[in-house]
């Protein structure tokens, strides 16, 4: 891919001030600069001002940002459960649509607003992006090599005792529109279809295991509340190429060792950190992502027979050893996190200056909306649920279009 130069600045409208927004709004200070946000609104005008000073924007409502002819893009960066809405709102107000996950809440409410934009001919994409990560890029290219053979197998786990021990208003994670699938196992999701493909069904059983829920964080501390949502997912996908991938989505396990990411093939397997992250979550930097090829495990127990041969291959090899440190493509200098939030829309920008193509459009984020919510749909039938919609593996990237991107200035 390759993106150039920026032509021209291209001016947005942030509706939903959060932390993530500010997430945001730093890249596009600091690394997308030809991303210029001139105005922010937020119901809540304290939330708006958190930000919007820090960043020098306008504060103003939504209307405003809506009737602004000088908005190209709207970033919806509301709560879930309002993204419809929004986004509904600023097709119509004639702005293209960016916008945090999932577009909707329900499938239908996905293919409307997709229908919309068509009409409209207005981009409409969004979250998540984390697959643009370096890990996740890379992992792409080994793939792309065919350095693990055909891809078989995959697993991804989203696993964390809730939120009750950190967050200080821990409930909001467990109200409509929220909920770990939504929250967290979305960017697993996101990240297999990036790396193996659209997926043709899904299977799944849930279930809200501790309905009532206790807070041990403060201020809250020892106050209950009902979780209105499952919160935990034990899943299987189907991929378009016969790829099968297990995925496990909790908010109910105190602690486990199961894997963030792996993905096995004919001949090797790749071992991969959080799709939460673009890059890996800090207790994993230290740990280079790791992949095996299968003759690395022949090699070394082919002098061995019987019970010494199984016990290498079954348990006790050092598979440590074994293992090679997955190469990188690429690497932000500057950020050890390579937190590239908003480079979803840096596509969408591009496109819009008369760059090249936007791959986190609206077929690929419906794609991975449908799949998300289709697991839902399948544990209340209790049956695999088909995915209507399909989508072409998002273009990868590499280090050199990156660095075009970051150090480009406006021409
Ligand atoms: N990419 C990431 O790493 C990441 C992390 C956290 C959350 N998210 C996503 O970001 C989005 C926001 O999540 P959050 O937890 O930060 O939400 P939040 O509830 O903390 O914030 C939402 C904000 O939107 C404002 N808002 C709601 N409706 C509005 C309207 N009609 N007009 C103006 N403002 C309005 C609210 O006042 C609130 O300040 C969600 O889609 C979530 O999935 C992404």
């Amino acid at each position: 891919v390759q993106r150039g130069a920026f032509m021209r600045e291209i001016k947005i409208g942030i509706i939903g001030c959060t932390p993530i927004c500010e997430e945001y709004l730093h890249n596009f200070k600091y690394r997308y600069s030809f991303i210029n946000p001139i105005l922010v609104a937020d119901e809540n005008m304290d939330s708006a001002k958190l930000y919007s000073d820090k960043y020098c924007i306008k504060t103003c409502g939504i209307d405003e940002i809506l009737a602004d002819p000088n908005v190209e893009i709207v970033l919806n960066l509301t709560e879930a459960f309002k993204h419809e809405e929004i986004n509904n709102k600023a097709l119509m107000a004639g702005k293209h649509v960016y916008c945090e996950k999932p577009l909707a809440m329900t499938i239908e409410g996905v293919e409307n607003i997709v229908a919309l934009a068509k009409e409209k001919s207005l981009l409409l994409g969004g979250a998540p992006d984390t697959f643009y990560g370096a890990a996740w890029q890379s992992a792409r290219k080994i793939i792309d090599d065919g350095w693990i053979g055909k891809p078989v197998v995959a697993m991804a786990n989203f696993i964390v005792p809730g939120n009750e021990a950190w967050h200080s208003d821990p409930e909001q994670f467990y109200k409509l529109g929220r909920g770990p699938m939504l929250d967290g196992g979305i960017y697993g999701i996101s990240v297999l279809i990036a790396l193996l493909g659209p997926v043709k069904s899904v299977y799944c059983n849930t279930q809200n295991t501790f309905a009532e829920r206790k807070i041990f964080s403060m201020p809250k501390r020892g106050q209950k509340f009902t979780s209105k949502v499952y919160t935990h997912y034990s899943g299987m996908m189907k991929f378009e190429n016969d790829v099968y991938a297990s995925i496990t989505v909790s908010n109910d396990i105190w602690h486990s060792r199961l894997p963030y990411f792996e993905v096995h093939g004919s001949e090797g397997s790749m071992f991969l950190p959080d799709p939460t992250a673009y890059m890996a979550r800090p207790k994993d930097f230290r740990e280079p992502m790791r992949m095996i090829r299968y003759e690395n495990i022949l090699n070394d127990c082919q002098n061995l027979r019987g019970n010494d041969a199984a016990d290498r291959v079954l348990s006790k090899i050092n598979y440590k050893n074994l293992t090679t440190e997955m190469p990188i493509t690429f690497r932000s200098p500057e950020d050890p996190k390579e937190n590239l939030i908003g480079i979803g829309l840096v596509e969408m920008a591009h496109k819009l200056a008369g760059g090249g193509k936007f791959n986190v459009d609206d077929v690929f984020a419906a794609h991975c909306a449908e799949v998300t919510l289709g697991f839902d749909i399948s544990a209340k039938n209790k049956y695999p649920y088909e995915i209507k919609s399909t989508c072409e593996r998002p273009d990868p990237i590499d280090g050199k279009s990156l660095e075009l991107v970051w150090g480009s200035t406006i021409v």
